[in-house]
């Protein structure tokens, strides 16, 4: 069964051919970070123009690549949400009408659970069930994963998300937007244990985040050590980032042995992060626990994760009809 899938929830328009959930024939994201660059954050109302820009060449640029015909299309999936919502209107009405032209079912696919599924596009994908980080944007969440369409959320952050964390960490280095990338490459060349940042609810028996407080530490340190900030900036990513991936990295751990789940999983833009990576290898090696993480390619926001979740509902006959809708927020507890 070959599902196009599609993506366009915040600032990436992304298409994809994935045959039976499993194996990707293509997958192309346009990315509109240029376009927001200037302004150090996604504009909105820019965003969904864009993605109406983008769309159709996306969606024909992902067939080229698959060497398909729209004939050989079984079904199409589109992110119903959380995301901007201009955003998702664009690739959930693009996915409507692209299904009632081809005449094949389609379904709308929550973002996290595309995020979730993104491990089963790897050679060895976990069984069920698996505990799974997801680290991006907009969300820090560890989920209890039942099956491909059912996941029971252990925790969550309070404040920040990990990724929004390195988003503003970044402006407050000046190194723009977005943050992620260039804040662990310039962490690379610093020394992480120079300057202490804390570590959130790292002692409490829960599996809750926080980040609003470490983001503040860093703030403070770069107001109150001006010349040393200037020269220190490696140091400074570095540290913060050491932080943030002690904190995610035991969470983890933690609700694996919890729940006596010998699989762990880290999906989301911030599981690109090298040393994250890396450092979750590692503590689920020292507890034989089997690591499960995406190709770089499929951290980032994609559409071969959203095709992937929509083959498993479109397969268990759970088709959606035209009336549908898409959200900013995710309605409930679980995905
Ligand atoms: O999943 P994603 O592409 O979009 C959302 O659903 O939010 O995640 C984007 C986030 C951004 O905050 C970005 O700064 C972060 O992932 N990110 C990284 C890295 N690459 C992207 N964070 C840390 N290290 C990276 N290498
Ligand atoms: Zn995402």
């Amino acid at each position: 069964m070959i599902i196009l899938g599609i993506e366009s929830s915040c600032d990436e328009t992304a298409a994809a051919l994935v045959k039976d959930g499993r194996e990707v024939l293509s997958s192309v994201v346009a990315s509109q970070v240029a376009v927001h660059h200037p302004y150090g954050g996604v504009v909105p109302e820019l965003a969904s123009r864009k993605h109406m820009e983008a769309i159709v060449t996306v969606v024909a640029r992902a067939m080229a690549q698959a060497g398909r015909e729209r004939h050989q299309i079984d079904g199409i999936a589109a992110t119903r949400g959380p995301g901007l919502i201009g955003s998702l209107l664009v690739g959930f009405s693009f996915a409507k009408a692209y299904a009632f032209a081809l005449q094949v079912p389609w379904v709308g696919v929550s973002h996290l659970e595309g995020h979730l599924n993104s491990v089963f596009l790897e050679p060895d994908p976990p069984a069920f069930p698996f505990i799974a980080l997801l680290v991006s944007g907009g969300h820090t969440s560890l989920y209890h994963v039942r099956d491909h369409t059912r996941a029971d959320l252990l925790g969550q952050t309070r404040d920040d998300a990990a990724g929004e964390a390195f988003d503003k960490v970044a402006k407050m280095l000046g190194l723009g937007y977005p943050g992620g990338a260039v804040v662990s490459a310039l962490a690379e060349a610093g020394d992480p244990e120079k300057i202490l940042f804390p570590r959130a609810f790292l002692d409490r028996d829960h599996f809750d985040f926080s980040f609003s407080g470490l983001k503040t530490a860093v703030n403070r340190y770069i107001q109150t050590h001006p010349e040393a900030a200037r020269g220190q900036a490696a140091d400074i990513a570095a540290g913060f980032q050491a932080a943030v991936v002690d904190v995610l990295v035991q969470k983890l751990i933690a609700a694996a042995e919890a729940t006596g789940c010998g699989r762990v999983a880290l999906v989301g833009g911030v599981a690109a992060n090298h040393r994250l990576r890396e450092e979750m290898r590692i503590a689920a090696r020292e507890r034989g626990l089997q690591a499960h993480l995406p190709s770089v390619a499929y951290c980032g926001d994609n559409a071969a994760m959203i095709a992937a979740a929509g083959y498993h509902h479109l397969k268990q006959g759970r088709a959606d009809d035209m009336g549908q809708d898409v959200y900013s927020r995710e309605p409930k507890r679980s995905v």
